[in-house]
């Protein structure tokens, strides 16, 4: 069936096509329908009884695939590899999930992983999922701070972390952020189980912490245990406009259904085919596809502990596609922009044989058609943008590939997926004609496997996503779509920001600024840059009379955001500033600013207040270098 006509199916009757997808997924209960009416904005296969476990592992052995390879632990930066089958897979996470059972998890309990790429962040994942607890996995890359925050929306009873975490050159001391963030919060877990690994011994907190093996010996393997379809499988913690992260909510049964269809029908991806997501567990992509989509479907999933490039080298993605005979390869345009730079005529492309990949994969920011012209001439394949969120769990538009590849228009994510009615909406949330430039906005109900709610926040989730147009879900991006119907995602309409494809938060950023004694005010903003897509900028206004100097403020800001958000952040450079360009009503103008560090032509908005003081803002930029005209 070509595109067009899977689209015009689900259009003309979501219910059935829901059902359809909703058969390839193991039920204790079947769903009695696909739709429910109910909670903020719909629910999905609300009666059915499920378990995500059970679908991601013990049926594949249960099919006879307990010899398959599951998970492959690629990681340059120890030098080792190793591989876990589906039936070893399914005995680590039994053991797991009866230890952490017999510490008193059960059902609805949140627990808190935290850790980095090795094969038992899943293998945590999964143990939750078996018993129904509900886990949220924070970034290995943030800080304590960030991680309280998130232990005090979520109030878990356990946390799962590793010992420590590995970036080129440097050991990240994991345990000490993890006393650090339990000390800051006000909620405290029962019990942290901690992963020792053997770059790093943790010194464990007693009464409070147990080693990860002595915790699991002589435990019980616990079954899995169905639960309700719409009970949450997920909280995921995501950049909003606040310095409080929003908690995304995502159902079991839905989840299962729309990765089970998009691995085979966006990726083009079977029972037994490598997949491999070079992201993060922390991130929503390392969710869908680095754990529960490619395990859902059956496949071998590669979890990648290095960099694109100085792991060894720039050779890194395409010694592992052939080592591993990937046939499907997702990652960030920031990482092919780091190869190009390192590598810009793919001599370390040609050194391998890759005769196994049908497709690259791009998504978490966008993909300039410079680097997909490269990609696609270097290794003679689709190179495929697609777009989506943490909120929707996967793709919103998408070049349909599994089901037909369609031709590649660069600088696009091409085409709607079914499930999505993609609207272009002016301010007043009428619909705008085709080309024209609007608010993108998504027809209510989102399909399964989108965000439900917040965790803890409904009204923040009505207001964040569905007050300003309503009957549609506010994706927060901006662009249009053209006569053939493909989508141009152009910029965020909101001061969220994405640094080498890392989704962060200006106004994040900006609390850590103030709460600086000698800063009266400020701003941060997104540049663009050519390897990280955006690069933020601090701008500081002073309180009168501080006695400090610019070098020293900026110095401990950069400090600041570094400590209290993470290295992530990517915060490096800021400047003092006397005034803040401002509307009359006092909102500061930052999309303008962003115009003026770019170098790109702007009008002064009508609103300003004082339009002398973009020539200030100006002159800071042209003093650190940007190419202001
Ligand atoms: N734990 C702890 N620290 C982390 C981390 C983690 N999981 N991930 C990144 N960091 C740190 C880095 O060590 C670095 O610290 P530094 O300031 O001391 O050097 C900082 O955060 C920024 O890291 P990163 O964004 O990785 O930038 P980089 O300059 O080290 O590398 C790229 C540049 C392009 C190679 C890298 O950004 C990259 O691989 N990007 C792809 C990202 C991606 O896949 N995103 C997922 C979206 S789908
Ligand atoms: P995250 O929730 O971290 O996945 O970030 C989602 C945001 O990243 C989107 O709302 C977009 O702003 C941006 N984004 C993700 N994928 C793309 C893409 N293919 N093209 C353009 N922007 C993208």
């Amino acid at each position: 069936m070509a595109y067009q006509d899977v689209y015009a199916g689900w259009q003309s009757d979501p219910e059935t096509f829901w059902m359809k997808a909703a058969q390839e997924i193991d039920w204790d209960q079947a769903p009695g329908r696909a739709y429910f009416d109910q909670g903020p904005a719909g629910e999905w296969f609300a009666d059915a009884r499920v378990n995500t476990c059970w679908n991601a592992v013990d049926r594949h052995v249960e099919a006879g695939r307990g010899d398959q390879l599951a998970i492959i632990h690629d990681s340059p930066i120890t030098h080792s590899y190793r591989g876990l089958t589906y039936r070893e897979l399914r005995d680590r996470v039994a053991n797991l999930a009866g230890a952490l059972r017999a510490k008193g998890i059960s059902k609805g309990d949140r627990v808190i992983i935290y850790m980095p790429m090795i094969p038992e962040a899943l293998e945590a994942m999964l143990a939750c999922a078996r018993l129904g607890a509900i886990h949220s996995v924070v970034f290995g890359g943030f800080a304590a701070h960030e991680l309280a925050v998130r232990i005090d929306d979520a109030k878990p009873k356990a946390i799962i972390a590793a010992s420590c975490g590995l970036e080129p050159g440097r050991v990240v001391h994991y345990k000490p952020l993890l006393d650090d963030a339990i000390d800051q919060a006000v909620h405290k877990p029962d019990f942290c189980v901690i992963f020792q690994r053997e770059q790093e011994v943790a010194q464990l907190t007693p009464g409070r912490d147990v080693a990860w093996h002595s915790f699991q010996f002589g435990a019980k393997p616990a079954d899995c245990v169905p639960v309700e379809g719409n009970h949450p499988a997920y909280i995921l913690y995501t950049s909003g406009t606040t310095g409080q992260p929003k908690g995304v909510i995502r159902h079991t049964a839905g989840h299962l259904v729309a990765l089970n269809w998009s691995m085979k029908n966006i990726y083009g991806i079977d029972a037994g085919d490598v997949f491999w997501a070079a992201s993060d567990v922390g991130w929503v992509v390392g969710h869908s596809y680095i754990c529960y989509g490619p395990l859902i479907s059956g496949a071998t999933t590669i979890v990648f502990e290095g960099k694109p490039v100085g792991t060894p080298d720039a050779g890194a993605f395409w010694r592992i596609i052939q080592n591993h005979r990937v046939k499907s390869f997702f990652t960030a345009p920031t990482a092919i922009r780091a190869v190009k730079r390192e590598d810009p005529d793919g001599e370390l492309i040609r050194e391998y044989n890759l005769s196994s990949l049908q497709a690259v994969f791009l998504a978490g920011e966008r993909a300039d058609p410079d680097t997909i012209e490269w990609l696609e001439t270097k290794l003679d394949l689709p190179v495929i943008d697609h777009w989506w969120q943490t909120e929707t769990g996967w793709a919103i538009a998408s070049n349909p590939f599994g089901i037909e590849p369609m031709p590649v228009k660069k600088g696009s994510p091409s085409v709607s997926m079914p499930g999505y009615d993609v609207q272009i909406l002016d301010e007043s949330g009428q619909q705008m004609p085709r080309g024209a430039l609007g608010s993108i906005a998504i027809r209510l109900p989102l399909p399964p496997g989108t965000l439900p709610n917040l965790w803890n926040a409904e009204d923040r989730f009505r207001k964040s996503y569905l007050e300003k147009f309503p009957g549609y879900y506010e994706t927060g991006d901006a662009g249009y779509i053209d006569d053939d119907g493909y989508l141009y995602i152009m910029a965020r309409t909101d001061d969220v920001i994405n640094v080498a494809g890392h989704r962060l938060s200006t106004g994040a950023m900006e609390e850590v600024l103030s709460s600086h004694p000698a800063v009266a005010e400020c701003a941060v903003i997104g540049v663009a840059d050519p390897l990280k897509g955006q690069m933020p900028l601090g701008f500081l206004c002073l309180k009168k009379g501080a006695n400090v100097t610019e070098e020293q403020v900026v110095h401990d800001v950069v400090a600041q955001v570094r400590n209290k958000i993470g290295p992530v952040a990517a915060f490096k450079r800021a400047c003092v500033v006397e005034r803040l360009p401002k509307t009359r009503s006092g909102k500061i103008l930052r999309a303008t600013m962003v115009k003026i560090a770019n170098g790109e032509q702007y009008k002064p908005p009508a609103t300003i207040d004082d339009p002398e003081i973009l020539n200030e803002i100006g002159d800071a930029l042209k003093r650190l270098g940007y190419p202001v005209t």
